[in-house]
Formats: structure tokens, sequence, C-alpha cells
């Protein structure tokens, strides 16, 4: 039986890790690619840029399946405005688990959301929709991760700490146990967060920037 179709909405550097992960995990096909207009006709490993996202409520009547594939680092309005264009067109955001990640059986992971190579999720983790948990991320056990957050490479959540909704916590961060952000914060690639931090905090080890 064929697999079913899936379209990938943004067509850059994450986009280029994600495929990678899809091929592996096998369960869709990638359809094409939906980027900006200079992208159009180009090809990423191998799939063409196929629309503009002017052209979502067109592919969702051919290809049922969704995912956002742009990164996040300053802010997440991008991927949840995508989100949101692309649920409200139709289209299903399913889960993408790479066959090298550990994601425990008690854990969650919401629609949308992508857990990249060699991550882990541990027992009564809670990871919200439309997240990146890239590649050798880990997220301890009763860690929460809500909504359209990106946790990058390498960077450790210890036991029970939440990341606030359209949070960004850089690449090789470590979080101290049941320790809190806020929403719409940034942690700066490396750095130990010890202490809660509010909404919108702008942390890189010292003081905000
Ligand atoms: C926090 C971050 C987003 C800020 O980016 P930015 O707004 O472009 O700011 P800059 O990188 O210009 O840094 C501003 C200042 O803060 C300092 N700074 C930034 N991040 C820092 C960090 N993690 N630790 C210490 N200092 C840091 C810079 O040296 C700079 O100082 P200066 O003005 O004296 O030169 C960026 O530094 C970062 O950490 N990016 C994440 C990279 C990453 O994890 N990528 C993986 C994706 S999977």
């Amino acid at each position: 039986m064929s697999k079913p179709g899936l379209i990938l909405i943004g067509a850059g550097g994450h986009a280029r890790s994600c495929i990678d992960v899809i091929e592996q995990h096998g369960q869709y096909q990638i359809a094409g690619l939906v980027g900006l207009p200079e992208q159009r006709h180009t090809r990423q490993l191998g799939y063409i840029v196929i629309a503009t996202d002017d052209g979502l409520d067109e592919l969702v009547r051919s290809y049922p399946y969704a995912l956002i594939t742009i990164g996040q680092m300053q802010s997440s309005e991008r991927r949840l405005r995508l989100y949101q264009q692309a649920t409200q067109c139709g289209f299903q955001l399913p889960v993408i688990i790479a066959p090298t990640a550990h994601v425990s059986r008690h854990a969650s992971i919401g629609a949308g959301s992508i857990v990249m190579h060699g991550a882990i999720v541990n027992a009564g983790a809670r990871v919200g929709n439309n997240c990146i948990i890239n590649s050798r991320a880990l997220v301890e056990h009763d860690a929460k991760v809500e909504d359209h957050c990106h946790i990058s490479t390498g960077t450790i959540l210890n036991g029970d700490v939440t990341v606030g909704a359209g949070s960004f916590i850089g690449s090789g961060c470590i979080i101290k146990e049941g320790v809190s952000t806020g929403k719409g914060c940034i942690v700066g690639m490396g750095c130990t967060l010890r202490n809660n931090i509010a909404d919108c905090y702008r942390f890189i080890g010292h003081d905000k920037i």
C-alpha cells in the first residue's frame, strides 16, 4: 500500500534535517515542499518546492498531511502562523519520531511535533504541539514543553522542568530540575539555567540581552 503524502512547509536547513528523519521514520512519502517565491521549483535533497504558502488550500485537496519545517530561534511567530494556517486549511499534522530517538510510552508528544535523531523524551514528559525536539536533546522525566517550542541540539531539560509556549532553548543548554521558563523566552546556546525566568525573557547566562 502506498504511503500517505506529506507536505513540508519550509524549505531551508531545518527542512533538510526533517527530511532525513522523515525518510528514516518511513511512514510518509514526502510529496513536496512549500517555500518562499524565490525557492519555487528548486530542490531540497531531491524533493521539489512545489508551492508557496498561498497554495496550501489547493494542496490539502491532494495531500492530507503537513509538517512545519522552518526553524525557530529569535521568535516562534512564523512557525505558529504557519501551524495555524495549515490546521485551518484542514491539514492533519502528524507526530514524527526518529527511529534513533527514544520516546517513553509514558510520555506524550503533540500534533506536528518532531523528535529528531538521538533525542530522548523520558517517562511522564509532555511535549506540546508544533515543537522541535532537536538531535540529541534530553527531555527528562515529567518535564513539560508547551506548544511551539524549539529545544535545540544537545540540550538537557532535567526532571519537572517547564518550558513555556513559544520558547527557544539554544544548543547545549542545561536547565535545572523543576525550573520554569515563561512563554516566549530565548535561552542562548550553552547556558545553564538555575532559576525561573519570566515571560519573554532573553537569557544568555549572566543577564538579559
Ligand atoms: C541568544 C541568541 C539567539 C542571540 O542572538 P542575537 O540576538 O543575534 O545576538 P548576538 O548573537 O549578536 O549576541 C548579542 C550579544 O550577546 C552575546 N551572547 C549571545 N549569546 C550568548 C551566549 N549564549 N553566551 C554568552 N554570550 C552570548 C554576544 O557575544 C553578543 O555580545 P556583544 O554585543 O558584546 O558582542 C544567540 O546568541 C544564540 O544563542 N543562538 C542559538 C544558536 C543555537 O543554539 N543554534 C542551534 C539551533 S539547532
